[in-house]
């Protein structure tokens, strides 16, 4: 039988001796968040990848938050416990198919969503998450631009800012687009004293649904902040898997059990003991890439928002 107290404590014993950290997406299996040192939303976890001083960093998420964590510390071992975790979203446009919309719409900056890969965001002016993707927009001052993948988030950005054309790559992500509005309203109709908290990765039909709109991080503070006592949480499994542990005295609804990623749930502890062990399954960019597309993920730690 699978002992999960005996594995907390090998990788624990591992973290120590090869001065290792674990990074946790809040979307991982909540078991991850016993051996994580952090656990939190694309731009934290940015954030701490680019401070630690650790030898090793054990990324718990998905292929593109392990690359982006091997940008930002080209000196460190960056190991993706599943490397076959991706992102459906990222895996919709390659550096090709960004250089045919770039010529499409000539000499427009390119804001490129995190859940992209090196080679895409080596070709992108500026990144952002979706913590800071208006505010990041916001900062170029200019009356165009190019928003990819996801056209919902790029959508939403349009919607904060009036001024600003967003022109948007026609990406997705198919966990959040399995959102239908009429689980939002079965589940209102349901829970009538509920605050709808959604992702801005949701179709624009559902986020008008929602009395708050925010990351996964931005989701779960709101909730723990409020006075309010029921939540229905449109985003995915994780968020409202830590929501119930974190706070017993709320309720939280997931809007619906489609709202899983696939690719999220991947991780197991067994994974990560197995490469902490072994020092499998690491991250490799070409240098190059890795330098042009640090520079688009740097320009957006800058702006501290
Ligand atoms: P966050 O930016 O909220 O971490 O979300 C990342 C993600 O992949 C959402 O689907
Ligand atoms: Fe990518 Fe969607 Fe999964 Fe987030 S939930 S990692 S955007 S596929």
């Amino acid at each position: 039988m699978r002992n999960v107290k005996d594995l907390v404590q090998k990788i624990n014993k591992l973290k120590k001796e090869k001065n290792a950290i674990v990074l946790g997406h809040c979307y991982q299996n909540i078991e991850i968040d016993e051996v994580a040192d952090y656990v939190g939303d694309s731009l934290q976890l940015s954030r701490l990848a680019s401070q630690t001083e650790a030898d090793i960093i054990v990324f718990a998420g998905v292929y593109f938050m392990a690359e982006t964590a091997k940008i930002l510390s080209p000196n460190k071992k960056v190991l993706l416990p599943k490397i076959d975790s991706g992102c459906r979203m990222a895996d919709m446009i390659d550096l090709n198919q960004l250089k045919d919309f770039k010529a499409m719409y000539p000499n427009l900056p390119v804001v490129c969503y995190v859940n992209s890969s090196a080679d895409v965001k080596s070709e992108a002016d500026i990144c952002c998450t979706s913590a800071n993707a208006v505010q990041i927009v916001q900062s170029l001052n200019v009356p165009k631009i190019l928003f990819a993948p996801d056209k919902y988030l790029g959508t939403y950005v349009a919607n904060q800012l009036p001024n600003t054309e967003v022109v948007t790559y026609p990406g997705y992500c198919p966990t959040h687009l399995n959102i239908l509005v009429e689980d939002v309203e079965k589940m209102k109709k349901q829970y009538p004293n509920a605050k709808v908290l959604a992702h801005p990765e949701c179709q624009q039909a559902v986020t008008n649904l929602a009395d708050y709109i925010g990351s996964t991080t931005g989701i779960m503070k709101y909730a723990k902040e409020s006075q309010e006592k029921e939540f229905i949480i449109v985003t995915e499994k994780g968020v409202v898997d830590r929501l119930n542990r974190d706070c017993t005295d709320k309720k939280f609804y997931l809007v619906s059990n489609k709202a899983v990623c696939p690719n999220m749930k991947k991780n197991t502890l067994d994974d990560i003991l197995y490469v902490l062990e072994t020092e499998e399954n690491e991250i490799i960019i070409n240098e190059e890439i890795a330098k042009r597309a640090r520079q688009s993920i740097e320009k957006m730690i800058a702006i501290n928002v």
